[in-house]
């Protein structure tokens, strides 16, 4: 083996829980956000954005608390170049044990002018006094050119020193928009670091946007260039098209480590694991072929590649699933399967749960054990990952019986158990779902409208599970929510009263802090 060098060490900085949750219908809970930050420390991920502290209280809260039990990375908290702002991520990230305060301002001709009716020089003196103002708080400070690919090359290097000057330790320059190509992002980190007189007290950054599907060779380019830090998200979730994706970057790295020589301090085992927990919490399916955490990305259809497989794994397989944490899928478990079997399944999926959770889950699944024959792995994955995502939901189905076919109109009686009293009420509809979301909206009232109603099959089999996605929308908001069970109607009004529950959440936030 090769000795690894700390200078081609990559820092992977992961923004799942700031950029990856400004994903319209991407809200997590405080809970949801500590239990993904849990697992990037575990994971190895250097530095983790928490959020960005004065967008509201809850994000405050949830920045202090990660700051708080985090062990290993870094923990970091945005802010804008407004002093309120700054002073805030500064109280939040105060009691980690690795604080950094993330300070960005626009650089760009469009952004100066008409977002922030400045001039360039305004602009500057602004550069100034926000990595001054972050340092006075902590000592690791990282400076953000916002829209910076879309930045002139004289004003970008002029900010960037004057950053540094001020105490900035990190410089990243973002590709905000998605619209730099590998080779241009590479030039512009070479062009930096040469013409910037003191680029060398500074580590260099790279943070791309997915708009033209670029965003992970424009990371592994800027790396390229000289960046050492790279800015991502879990299945690359993210403003508009996404981020970059960390588990791809990672592995691009690992696998073609004989023309991309750099190295990460993250587990790459554990990848699937932490994918399949955001998009639990987010209730954002990954999409099939999703490259590395993809369900097909490890799956052989055709007769040609299965022949080539079995000869030998290499013949299709650049990575192993295992190096990524992907168990094969196999028939697990049936109605007589213990306790003991079932913990252990858990564990070898990557879940550790705690000892009620564990008991509800058991419970849950000898009662799909009673209505399914054959337990797959995946669906074990979707009993606990809807638990997980709806832990603390004030709604759930108690009963639902639904009348369909070819009368008329089809009937839904629905009883939901609300803060813990049981409320039924008979609807009809245009269609079973229909007739089902109909009974939802007579007994929890809201104006939010129903923008994505989507159904798919856990495993193979006419007694599959259907794992159903919806997405609500009220007051410019989206919030997702998604569902499964043998019945695909009661996987449906499971997956509505999920993102019903979370437009509650926040209206009850937004009542509390109202009030206080
Ligand atoms: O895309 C972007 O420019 C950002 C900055 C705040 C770093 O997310
Ligand atoms: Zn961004």
């Amino acid at each position: 083996m090769t000795a690894v060098s700390e200078k081609d060490r990559v820092l992977i900085f992961d923004t799942t829980l700031r950029d990856g949750e400004q994903s319209p219908g991407a809200t997590m809970t405080l809970d949801e956000k500590l239990q993904v930050a849990d697992l990037l420390d575990e994971m190895g991920v250097d530095i983790i954005e928490a959020g960005f502290p004065i967008a509201s209280n809850g994000d405050f809260e949830a920045v202090s608390l990660i700051a708080e039990r985090i062990k290993n990375a870094t923990v970091a908290g945005l802010a804008r170049a407004a002093m309120g702002d700054i002073d805030r991520a500064g109280e939040a990230v105060k009691k980690a044990r690795r604080p950094r305060i993330h300070t960005f301002i626009s650089t760009s001709p469009v952004h100066m002018k008409y977002k922030l009716q400045k001039t360039p020089e305004q602009v500057l003196d602004m550069v100034i006094a926000q990595v001054t103002r972050a340092r006075n708080h902590v000592a690791d400070v990282e400076w953000s050119a916002e829209d910076g690919t879309r930045t002139e090359h004289d004003f970008l290097c002029r900010c960037v020193e004057a950053a540094i000057k001020a105490g900035a330790t990190t410089i990243n320059i973002p590709d905000t928009v998605g619209y730099s190509a590998p080779d241009e992002y590479r030039a512009l980190f070479r062009m930096v670091r040469e013409r910037v007189p003191n680029s060398d007290k500074a580590i260099f950054s790279v943070h791309c946007h997915n708009d033209l599907g670029m965003a992970v060779a424009n990371t592994v380019a800027g790396i390229e260039g000289g960046a050492r830090q790279v800015e991502c998200t879990l299945n690359g979730i993210g403003e508009r098209a996404g981020n970059a994706a960390l588990e791809e970057i990672v592995m691009a790295l690992k696998v073609r480590n004989d023309i991309f020589p750099f190295h990460t301090n993250v587990k790459s085992e554990m990848l699937m694991r932490a994918s399949r927990l955001v998009s639990a919490v987010t209730s954002f399916p990954v999409q099939y072929n999703k490259a590395i955490v993809g369900r097909n990305a490890f799956a052989h259809e055709s007769g040609i590649h299965q022949d080539g497989m079995l000869k030998n794994a290499q013949t299709y397989e650049i990575m192993t699933p295992e190096s990524v944490g992907v168990s094969k899928t196999s028939l697990v478990m049936g109605k007589h399967s213990g306790r003991n079997a079932f913990k252990d399944k858990l564990k070898g999926l990557g879940y550790t749960l705690s000892d009620n959770q564990l008991e509800d889950a058991f419970v849950r699944f000898k009662d799909l054990a009673d209505r399914k024959k054959h337990i797959y792995d995946e669906d074990i994955e979707a009993l606990v990952d809807e638990k997980l995502a709806n832990a603390r939901d004030r709604m759930s189905v108690h009963s639902l019986l639904v009348v369909a076919g070819t009368i008329k109109e089809q009937m839904a009686t629905l009883t939901l158990d609300i803060d813990g009293a049981h409320r039924t009420v008979q609807s009809t509809g245009n269609g079973p779902v229909d007739a089902t979301f109909n009974a939802i909206k007579a007994l929890a009232p809201h104006e939010a409208t129903l923008e994505l109603y989507q159904v798919h099959a856990v495993t193979a089999g006419t007694d599959a599970q259907a794992e159903v996605s919806v997405r609500l929308q009220a007051d410019g908001r989206t919030f997702t929510g998604k569902g499964s069970d043998p019945d695909t109607l009661v996987a449906s009004a499971k997956a509505y009263l999920s993102a019903l529950n979370k437009l509650l959440a926040r209206e009850e936030r937004l009542h509390s802090q109202a009030a206080e």
